[in-house]
């Protein structure tokens, strides 16, 4: 059953809303993705131990906003396309991307009337900054194994 708020909402307003969540489902695939390769490439048991974790949280999140989205009445997107494999370069992006997201989703929250689809992105910008500590530490033992920044 749809929930009071939703009916609420104008058309525009609702595919906006599923817009914004398929954008965020895109994202967390895309981590996914990048992360667990950058795992298999990584020498050191520990460090893969971490980018796994941080993969097992972004697939969590992809999977509740997908429910999300699905509930809403609409298709998530197909899962994006990746490069091979990773470079460092791009394990640092992620890294950097990760501050971006816990702002993407604090903002789209604060945006969200609805306590349901607001309550599901602050929980999921919650677990962004464990992301974002678990890769510093794995960039921080990555540069002093490796000397590389
Ligand atoms: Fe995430
Ligand atoms: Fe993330």
């Amino acid at each position: 059953m749809r929930a009071e708020w939703w009916k609420r909402l104008t058309p525009d307003q609702s595919q906006k809303l599923r817009e914004l969540l398929a954008e965020r489902y895109s994202d967390e695939l895309h981590d996914v993705a990048l992360v667990e390769r950058a795992a298999e490439q990584l020498p050191y048991e520990h460090l893969r131990r971490v980018l796994r974790r941080i993969a097992a949280r972004e697939r969590q999140h992809a999977e509740w906003l997908r429910a999300k989205i699905r509930e809403l009445g609409g298709t998530p997107p197909p899962p994006p396309e990746l490069p091979e494999a990773p470079t460092w370069q791009e394990v640092l992006e992620a890294f950097e991307s990760e501050k971006a997201d816990q702002v993407e989703y604090l903002e789209t929250a604060y945006g969200v009337r609805d306590p349901e689809v607001r309550e599901l992105l602050e929980r999921i910008q919650r677990e962004e900054e464990e992301n974002y500590r678990d890769l510093l530490e794995v960039v921080t033992r990555m540069e002093s194994h490796t000397g590389r920044a």
